[in-house]
Parts: structure tokens; sequence; C-alpha cells
């Protein structure tokens, strides 16, 4: 199978290919990426000289150039992580996100029907449904649920849902969407609470946490997320949404207790800030779906993933620094 990812440089594109490349050897990736600051070349660098990777800078929204992709390449699926992701960006300047999220999906679906490719799966976000009030346990999102986003950025990533509903109604593209929780694992930008926590705490510095540090989410192991997208992507009904979610609902507060417990530093680091704009209070997924259709369970419990992910970070220095010190910017022998 060729697959074209794009944001594959990208936290969780990066793992994704990685899970692929490693589950099936006979698979090709095309990996299509505009590097903005989140898209890291480091991440997948090893694959330069191997046969079944291949490195694409381009930016989703330009037509042309994504277009261009379809005629070089000869496609199987395509796989549409690339977005902005980062939910105080958005609020700070959402037309970013309007831009890549929206029309950069709505290219990609038009090059999917010109080039009648069998498959595009749609990377969303359980941030579509808005949030769940911190007494009502019982509840938990279910695909069937309205949409009702509270940022710029769920708001920009419900529109390009709405825009793959609307083109498997209309001209029968065939796409499938997941709606996943909170990752966690290797390769998060820094910007993101779990990896920005580990990195502050290890360099003494204080943890900045939003408001009271009650807000819930629940987090899933990233790579759990991506044996979610390989069923979907193989074994998932088009026109569908399936919910990926860990069942393990933590607040931000005890999150950042259980890093600072691992990395043996003082919670007197840790200090409240304003809260965000707009935040939302709890997220929880319901994954049954998934579950029972297509046999996918989540297979790291959140101990051993966080004692993990923090050891990644530990172990990877450099990976963080060349973030730090903007090198990671510079990249060299990209193929184009
Ligand atoms: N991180 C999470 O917890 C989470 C949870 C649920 C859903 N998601 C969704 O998963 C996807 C990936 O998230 P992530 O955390 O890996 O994000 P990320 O910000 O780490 O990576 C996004 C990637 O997309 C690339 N990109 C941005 N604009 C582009 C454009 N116009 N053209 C081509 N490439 C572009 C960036 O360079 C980067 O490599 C997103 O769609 C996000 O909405 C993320």
């Amino acid at each position: 199978m060729r697959h074209l990812i794009t944001g594959g440089e990208g936290f969780i594109g990066t793992n994704y290919i990685r899970y692929i490349l490693k589950m099936y050897p006979e698979d090709e990736i095309i990996c299509v990426d505009k590097l903005t600051y989140a898209g890291n070349y480091d991440n997948l660098k090893e694959f330069e000289n191997d046969g079944r990777f291949t490195f694409e800078q381009v930016d989703i929204c330009d037509r042309k150039a994504v277009y261009s992709l379809f005629e070089t390449y000869s496609i199987d699926c395509v796989v549409n992580f690339a977005a902005e992701s980062h939910v105080d960006r958005s609020i700070e300047n959402p037309e970013i996100f309007l831009k890549t999220n929206i029309i950069g999906t709505e290219v990609l679906l038009d090059a999917v029907n010109k080039y009648a490719i069998k498959r595009f799966h749609q990377i969303s976000t359980d941030e579509v449904y808005g949030d769940l009030p911190l007494d009502r346990p019982d509840l938990k999102f279910e695909e069937d649920w309205g949409i009702k986003t509270s940022s710029p950025y769920s708001a920009s990533k419900a529109s390009a849902d709405l825009l793959c509903l609307a083109y498997f109604r209309t001209y029968g593209t065939p796409v499938t969407i997941s709606r996943c929780s909170n990752n966690y694992g290797p390769y998060q930008f820094p910007e993101k609470l779990i990896p920005l926590m580990i990195e502050k705490a290890q360099r003494n510095e204080s943890l900045p946490v939003y408001g009271d540090g009650k807000n819930i989410r629940d987090w899933l192991y990233v790579e759990d997320h991506c044996s979610a997208i390989d069923k979907i992507v193989r074994l998932g009904k088009i026109g569908e949404i399936y919910n990926i979610g860990g069942n393990n609902e933590k607040s931000n507060i005890e999150i950042v207790k259980i890093i600072l417990e691992a990395l043996k530093k003082p919670e007197s680091l840790i200090t409240f800030v304003k809260d965000r704009p707009g935040h939302d209070r709890r997220y929880a997924i319901n994954s049954g779906k998934i579950q029972n259709e297509l046999g996918w369970k989540p297979q790291t419990d959140f101990e051993s993933g966080i004692q993990q992910t923090i050891e990644w970070y530990k172990n990877n220095p450099q990976w963080i620094e060349r973030i730090l010190n903007g090198e990671y910017k510079k990249i060299r022998g990209v193929k184009s």
C-alpha cells in the first residue's frame, strides 16, 4: 500500500509513519509537510535513505503542488494529519487555522476525487464535541453527538469534518473520520502540556498551569492512536466517524504532579496562571464503536505510557535543544 501522509513531520504523523513502516514492511510512505514551526524534519531523518520513504515539502493549501503529488505518485490512501493544532495559537490568530484546517482539507478532498483515490482519512479531534460538565462523569462523547465547538481551533476542525461528510454525501468521496482524545508520547512539540512540563521541570523552571488546573482530558498513548487509525484505514466503513479514546481521564494538575514525582522535583515549581479564554472543562470519549466494530483497543496503560514518555524526553535532550535554539528549522538534504 502506498500512503500519502500529510503533516507527517508533526507529533502524531511522525509516530504514525514509524508505526506503518514497522508493521508493514511492504508499504510505502509519501510524507507531505509544509514544515511550519510544528513540523520537524529531524523526526524522520533516519528514513532519508530508506526506499520506502519519500519526503515532499508541500503546503496542503497549494492546489497545484498537491495535484502534482498525485500526478507523480500512484497513491492508495491519504491520511490527513496536517493542521494547525495549538488552541492558544488559534485564539491569538485564527486565520491560519481556517486556511490550513479547512481549505487544506478541501484541496485534498478535491484531489482525492480528481485522482480517484480509494480512501481519505481525516484526523479530527474530540474537541469538536465541545466540553462536558465536571459533575456528570456518566457523560461521554458519542459519534452521533452534534458539533459544539469552543475555540477557533476546534471550529476549524469541525468545519473540516463537515466538509468530509458533505463530500461523501455529494460526490461519494471515500472518507472516514476519527475523533481522538489527547495524545501523549515521543516527538510532541514542547508547547503542549506534557512535553512542556517535562522540559520545564527538568530545568527547574516554574510550571504554568491554567486556572485551577482541574480541567480534565482523556489521555491516550500516541501509538494506540496510530493503531486505531490503521484499523480504520484498512477496515473502517466509508462515510463513518470513529471516536478514539484511552478511557483515562486525568486533570491537568494530576498530570503535572505525576511528572514532578517521576522527575523527583518539588510541587513548589507549579504556578497557577490566568485561565485560557473559553477553556473546555472536561473531555471524555466513548470509543465503544471502534472497539466493537473494528476490534481495536488501547495496549498501553497510562502508568507505563507516561513513564516511557518521560524517559524518551530525558534520553533525547538534543531533540528538544534543537527546537529551543531553532536549529531544527535549518533542514538540509530535503528531497522535494
Ligand atoms: N495532539 C493531540 O493530542 C491530538 C488529539 C486529537 C487530534 N489531533 C489532530 O491530529 C492531527 C495531528 O496533530 P499533532 O499533534 O501531530 O499536530 P502537530 O502540530 O504536531 O503537527 C502538525 C503538522 O502539520 C504540518 N502542517 C501544518 N500546516 C500545514 C500545511 N498547510 N500543509 C502541510 N503541512 C502542514 C506541520 O508542519 C506539522 O508537521 C491534527 O489534525 C490534530 O488536530 C491531535
